[in-house]
């Protein structure tokens, strides 16, 4: 037996010098004299994977986070041994391992260092649990800056933090409070200006330290597993969250209607009061798309059952909601309540599909419903299982989305909020105990969940919803960031909340608008739906304890405000939709910081406020009560001012008015901007003509329009509509190119632009090389036209 004095003493240990090297394609392995072995994985000429093991052994190669559809391959690839070091060397990265005690340096083409270890790699035996505390300890140079970590509620930049990734139930988190709902273990460095990135995908408990220990180290480390990091090359931020967002995968396209307005609250019933909400909805012309049933449509909270006492005719009372535009989302938790007359209990008990302790007996836990057992969702035959149960309520009940909470699992009357450390997991064939599988079981969760929805709502498209989540969670699901609070602060949260979510690869993601907590009151509640509308996932969510929280709530001046900005969300979503699908694609984030969208300007590394919403929006929301108005930064370029076209040149700070029902707003110039008319939901009306706002710019800005079906999967044959403008603009004319991919065709037979900032006066104007009469084709005065959708080539000259 080792006493606590001799674990003391053993502490830390390191690799020392390289007695073996080997290269095998595009692996490189270095093997130390104390048995450590780096095996580097060259992925693409600008990722690679750095992999350590002790005592000659590595784990078995397994993770949830990784997507199968991975981009590899690599342009070129040499390694030398030098003396003192081996130099691994592609086309875009010098890696450099040195011989004696393995440590390693990374290197971009013109010799800058982006990555240096300081410590390296060094490791802890756990005497408590066995296997390694493995830790990593990098330089970090003055004037680094860090960005990304998932749900982190701290300043966008990370530098001086410490952050610990364990998903945790955090009802009403503050400001910095760690760690919360998810677990995205991918931070974005930026050194003398050229970005890089690194993903520790390892699921045990996590910690990231930012310079905040020692000023000129940042250390990461977990409880357990394997040190297994990827380093993403830049230069540009833009390329390391394409990087990361590639490997660890995107989502498919949600339906439209999931990025149109969601109304929930917990919890909407009976029956009578879910159709006064939606007929309320319909009477003061709101737009919402989506009613959310919270536990309480469930009888005693049992999951896949319904309250037939509030809920008499589920069927019927889903199906006259879908008849006025509204889908129904319904909750489902991960705790099955132990009662031997429950059909799902008893299926779970027939075929072992719940968790045990260590020594056996089922993993308890008490949730809503009291005592729950919970399925192992890291078993792919509980998946399956799991799946299977959404078949009623998809298929007969007509049920269209599905939202996951709890599935940290939250485990109520226990300080550790979850579940018991001992509790054992299949994990996909690599049995572990709960250490390991904490952090992915609500993905896992999930996973199961989307497939199921997936595989009964085809051929329409799924939308499901989780609370937790870990690296890769994207690929099924949206996502919220758990209970927040209705103060301002908690404003500011969400707001850098949705950028961090959004540089970290989880773009469909947003907040409970209001708050979930406490009750705001009506400035609050207008400002954060101001913010909100940009927000990839738009959903007022509350706790009810306090009151309610529906648009038409706090008097009639704030309705008013609220409904604009619904509408608005309703013409953009043309412009939304064409966000995600560049998310998807490209691996674009959907919100981008400042500093994403400039990194040379040292003046974004620290703006936490403004931000752009794709690439076109710069908003910045009004975060304090009373306000006219607020400062705010402005990147580079020039930009319109939304509500009076003035035009703002990049590069200061200013002040902006901004009365309530204003949020500060700006379109960069050269944008064209595509709008749809305002519907109460997604499908009311036959689009019939595409509005684009057209923003004149002296130079050359793209702009693209992505639409299909809006929901289906014809879009993945090809029947998609993606119309890319090239606008250039000069002193008397402006030239407008449209190039057209993807063979949808679109309902409607024009497109109306509206020109702003236009500096002349239109004379003549030719449509594909013909001069066309101006008067028959303007609208509304001198600065609307109103061409044929299929245009190659619309060219203004002024008079
Ligand atoms: C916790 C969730 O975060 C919240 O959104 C939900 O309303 C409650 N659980 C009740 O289901």
């Amino acid at each position: 037996m080792i006493t606590n004095t001799e674990i003391a003493k053993i502490g830390n240990q390191y690799p020392n010098h390289i007695v073996d090297f080997k290269h095998e394609n595009d692996k490189i392995f270095f093997t130390t004299q104390n048995g450590v072995i780096l095996e580097i994985t060259i992925l693409r000429d600008s990722a690679i994977r750095l992999r350590y093991a002790t005592e000659h052994v590595f784990e078995p190669d397994f993770s949830y986070a990784i997507s199968d559809d991975v981009s590899l391959g690599y342009n070129s690839l040499t390694v030398k041994e030098e003396i003192p070091e081996y130099v691994i060397t592609t086309s875009k990265i010098k890696v450099y391992v040195n011989k004696s005690n393995l440590k390693i340096q990374i290197e971009d083409m013109d010799d800058v260092i982006l990555s240096e270890d300081e410590l390296g790699f060094h490791w802890e035996e756990n005497y408590d649990y066995g296997g390694n505390i493995v830790k990593m300890s990098k330089v970090c140079h003055s004037g680094e800056s860090y960005y990304g970590m998932g749900d982190k509620a701290s300043h966008t930049n990370l530098k001086g933090k410490r952050v610990n990734n364990w998903v945790t139930d955090s009802y009403a988190y503050g400001k910095d409070q760690e760690p919360l709902y998810k677990a995205i273990p991918f931070y974005i460095g930026l050194k003398e200006n050229i970005a890089y990135g690194v993903f520790f995908d390892n699921s045990f408990s996590t910690y990231f330290d930012f310079a905040n220990e020692k000023r000129n180290v940042t250390s990461f480390w977990a409880d357990g597993g394997e040190m297994n990091y990827y380093f993403f090359y830049g230069p540009e931020m833009k390329q390391v969250v394409e990087a990361y967002t590639d490997l660890t995968g995107v989502p498919e396209l949600p339906p439209l209607w999931a990025l149109g307005f969601h109304q929930s609250k917990w919890s909407y019933y009976p029956e009578k009061r879910v159709k006064e909400i939606a007929a309320t909805f319909r009477k003061l012309q709101i737009p919402c798309d989506a009613i959310y049933l919270d536990i309480d449509y469930m009888e005693g909270f049992r999951c896949f059952t319904w309250n037939n006492r509030h809920f008499p005719n589920p069927k019927k009372m889903i199906a006259e909601l879908e008849e006025d535009g509204f889908k129904t989302v319904t909750m489902i938790d991960p705790g099955i309540k132990i009662d031997r007359e429950y059909w799902v209990y008893q299926q779970a008990m027939d075929n072992g599909f719940f968790c045990r302790r260590a020594d056996g007996p089922h993993f308890k836990g008490k949730v809503w419903p009291g005592e729950c057992k919970f399925p192992d969702f890291t078993n792919p035959e509980v998946r399956e299982w799991w799946g299977g149960l959404y078949k009623e309520m998809i298929s007969d009940m007509g049920v269209k989305g599905v939202w996951n909470d709890m599935n940290e699992p939250a485990v109520m009357e226990v300080p550790t909020k979850t579940a018991n450390l001992d509790v054992r997991h299949d994990y996909d064939g690599h049995p572990c105990s709960h250490r390991k599988a904490h952090n992915i079981y609500g993905m896992q969760m999930v996973r199961a969940t989307y497939d199921g929805v997936k595989k009964y709502m085809f051929p329409l498209r799924p939308f499901v919803l989780t609370r937790a989540a870990y690296s890769g969670t994207q690929r099924y699901c949206a996502t919220w960031t758990g209970d927040n609070v209705a103060t301002w602060e908690h404003l500011w949260i969400a707001n850098v909340q949705m950028q961090r979510m959004c540089m970290s690869g989880y773009s469909f993601v947003g907040s409970d608008i209001g708050g979930f907590a406490e009750q705001p009151n009506g400035e609050l509640f207008a400002r954060w739906m101001q913010l909100a509308i940009f927000h990839p996932f738009c959903r007022v969510h509350s706790s009810g304890d306090h009151g309610d929280q529906e648009p038409w709530s706090f008097g009639e001046e704030i309705t008013d405000i609220v409904k604009s900005y619904i509408e608005l969300r309703y013409q953009l979503l043309p412009y939304i939709y064409t966000l995600f699908y560049k998310y998807i694609k490209n691996g674009m984030p959907m919100i981008q910081s400042l500093v994403f969208y400039d990194q040379e300007d040292t003046q974004t590394h620290f703006r936490t406020d403004e931000f752009l919403f794709g690439e076109h929006f710069l908003v910045c929301p009004v975060q304090e009560p009373n306000a006219q108005g607020r400062r705010m930064y402005f990147p580079k370029g020039k930009w319109y001012n939304f509500w009076n076209d003035e035009v703002t040149e990049g590069g200061f700070e200013k002040w902006v008015p901004a009365e309530l029902d204003r949020i500060p707003l700006f379109v960069k110039e050269g944008a064209m901007v595509p709008k749809y008319p305002v519907q109460q939901y997604v499908g009311e009306k036959e689009i019939e003509e595409l509005q684009i706002d057209v923003y004149y710019k002296e130079g050359i800005e793209n702009s693209s329009v992505y639409e299909d079906q809006q929901d289906g999967y014809d879009y993945k044959k090809g029947r998609y509509s993606l119309r890319k403008f090239r606008l250039r603009g000069k002193e008397n004319e402006l030239i407008i190119q449209q190039f057209k991919d993807g063979n949808f065709i679109t309902p409607y037979e024009k497109i109306r632009m509206t020109f702003h900032g236009l500096p002349f006066k239109i004379g003549t104007i030719e449509l594909d090389n013909e001069i066309v009469d101006f008067k028959e084709i303007k609208l509304n005065g001198d600065n609307t036209v109103e061409v044929s959708k299929d245009f190659t080539e619309l060219h203004i000259i002024g008079k």
